[in-house]
């Protein structure tokens, strides 16, 4: 089976990120979308509410699966027995990032893990998840950023009622 790991922090799940999953579903016969469980960071949802989210965000498409993980993304991979990691590339900002990233996790897994970019689709390129998360703490409108449950989730978390 022709199997890819979409790796992320996904603190939470955009539109973004939504519509990579969506195209790599198509090319993999499964894709794993997995969070990370990065113990120096401290997320608005813990990673179980973040597999949560994501597992109902996906639920249509069935090849799809969520997980999470900790630790390098190489040892995660190899356990999986999976070869190809999928990452977003929305601007040249991500780029230096990314192609460190994933020369690192080339040569950390003796080329067993390679990377895929997709460009993220025009319409979202804008979209990150802090970002969100910022218009969401000041009670902005961000319908066109995330699904409706999960803008109900983040205004609850930041203490706001409904807008
Ligand atoms: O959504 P993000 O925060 O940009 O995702 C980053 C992620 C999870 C892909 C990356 O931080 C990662 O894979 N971390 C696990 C640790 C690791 O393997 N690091 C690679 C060597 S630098």
């Amino acid at each position: 089976m022709n199997s890819a790991i979409y790796p992320g922090s996904f603190d939470p799940v955009t539109f973004g990120h939504l519509d990579i999953i969506r195209r790599a579903s198509a090319i993999f016969d499964e894709l794993i979308v997995s969070v990370l469980d990065n113990h120096l960071k401290s997320p608005l949802f813990s990673v179980e509410e973040r597999v949560k989210i994501l597992e109902k965000a996906t639920k249509d498409l069935p090849n799809v699966k969520v997980d999470s993980f900790s630790g390098l993304l190489i040892d995660y991979a190899k356990k999986k027995d999976v070869h190809v990691a999928i990452r977003g590339l929305r601007a040249i900002t991500d780029f230096e990032y990314e192609l460190q990233l994933a020369q690192t996790n080339s040569k950390l897994s003796k080329g067993e893990l390679d990377t895929m970019f997709l460009t993220t689709s025009l319409e979202y390129a804008y979209l990150s998840s802090s970002g969100v998360k910022e218009i969401a703490r000041f009670q902005g409108d961000i319908s066109m950023c995330v699904p409706d449950f999960v803008a109900e989730m983040m205004y609850e978390r930041y203490g706001h009622k409904q807008v």
